[in-house]
């Protein structure tokens, strides 16, 4: 039996592929989306999240949930610097007309988990207020759930959006330090994205070659369609970090981990230079239970192989068979 999957999502670029690889593949069945407050506007990021499945054909199959539209706490901040105004790059601003399920995403995480007991992972590919409010309307979440897969953090890493923080975990620190100090969880940071998370300018031109035969291919070249002004057209494609298709592989195809480590992991909720910043005990000198389990290294081409096929193909499992 494929394993349930719930994907939480601030959807723009990277985050869609996550998406296509979990709904492209027939190891895991993804029983919802829900989103969460992010990379960019929220109702840009629903819709980016509709547009991505009915690319793929399942919009009618896989409800899409809001959730929190704000952090828990903090002011919010978008990062459509990195992404684009509304996320998908200028080209594409879909509008799609998919209703949005009856009800607020946390409660569905809550009521999901409870329904299929043991059997649900948790993709959390966003800032973690949806899980974090999932947790304050059931605290024994973590006992309800199979695995709680998280793109975030920098494990001994300098961050992406600050010297100190990643993005997810700086935008709700907070909820991050909640969900890491309540669940289990499997990590996949910025750090590791930098190292075997990136797609380099071969698999890259694979994509772009595959454009005109595939729509996903197609799909890649619109939203990451770099800035040509001033750039040569054999040099345009040079590489792009991938975190959460990353985070997804983990998920979707664990057999791709080479390293992992469980340590105590922490994160700084306090405004300030250190906001949201990820600290990792590796050498075990406090006294908190080390109970995140770090992957600290993926196979980088089996990783590149996964995204690219599923690209091309439209088929996630055929690098993985
Ligand atoms: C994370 O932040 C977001 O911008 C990306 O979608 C990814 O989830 C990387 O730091
Ligand atoms: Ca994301």
């Amino acid at each position: 039996m494929a394993d349930r999957v719930i994907i939480d999502t601030d959807t723009a670029t990277d985050d869609t592929l996550g998406i296509l690889l979990a709904v492209l593949s027939d190891r895991v069945d993804v029983e919802a989306l829900t989103i969460g407050a992010g990379n960019v506007a929220f109702d840009r990021q629903v819709e980016n999240a509709k547009y991505t499945l009915q690319l793929a054909d399942i919009a009618e199959k896989i409800p899409v949930y809001e959730g929190a539209r704000t952090p828990l706490v903090k002011e919010h901040d978008h990062a459509t610097e990195i992404h684009g105004e509304g996320g998908l790059g200028p080209a594409l601003v879909p509008e799609t007309d998919v209703p949005s399920a009856e009800g607020f995403a946390p409660e569905y995480i809550v009521e999901a988990a409870r329904e299929y007991p043991g059997e649900i992972t948790l993709v959390c590919l966003a800032p973690l207020t949806n899980v974090a409010l999932a947790l304050e309307r059931e605290p024994q979440l973590g006992d309800l759930l199979a695995d709680v897969v998280v793109m975030g953090g920098n494990v001994h890493t300098p961050g992406n959006v600050t010297p100190a923080a990643e993005f997810n975990f700086w935008v709700d620190p907070d909820a991050a330090k909640i969900v890491l100090d309540e669940l289990d969880v499997t990590l996949v940071d910025w750090g590791l994205t930098l190292r075997d998370g990136t797609l380099d300018t071969a698999a890259e031109d694979q994509i772009v070659d595959a454009a005109a035969d595939s729509r996903f291919a197609a799909f890649y070249e619109t939203i990451f369609q770099p800035d040509s002004e001033g750039v040569e057209e054999d040099s345009r494609w040079e590489g792009t970090a991938q975190p959460d298709a990353l985070a997804t592989a983990v998920a979707v195809a664990p057999e791709l981990i080479a390293e992992r480590g469980t340590y105590a992991v922490d994160v700084d909720e306090r405004e300030g230079l250190t906001r949201g910043v990820t600290v990792t005990d590796t050498n075990g000198i406090t006294d908190r239970d080390p109970r995140t389990d770090v992957i600290e290294a993926v196979d980088t081409d089996g990783f590149r192989q996964l995204l690219v096929e599923t690209l091309v193909s439209g088929d996630a499992d055929r690098s993985i068979e």
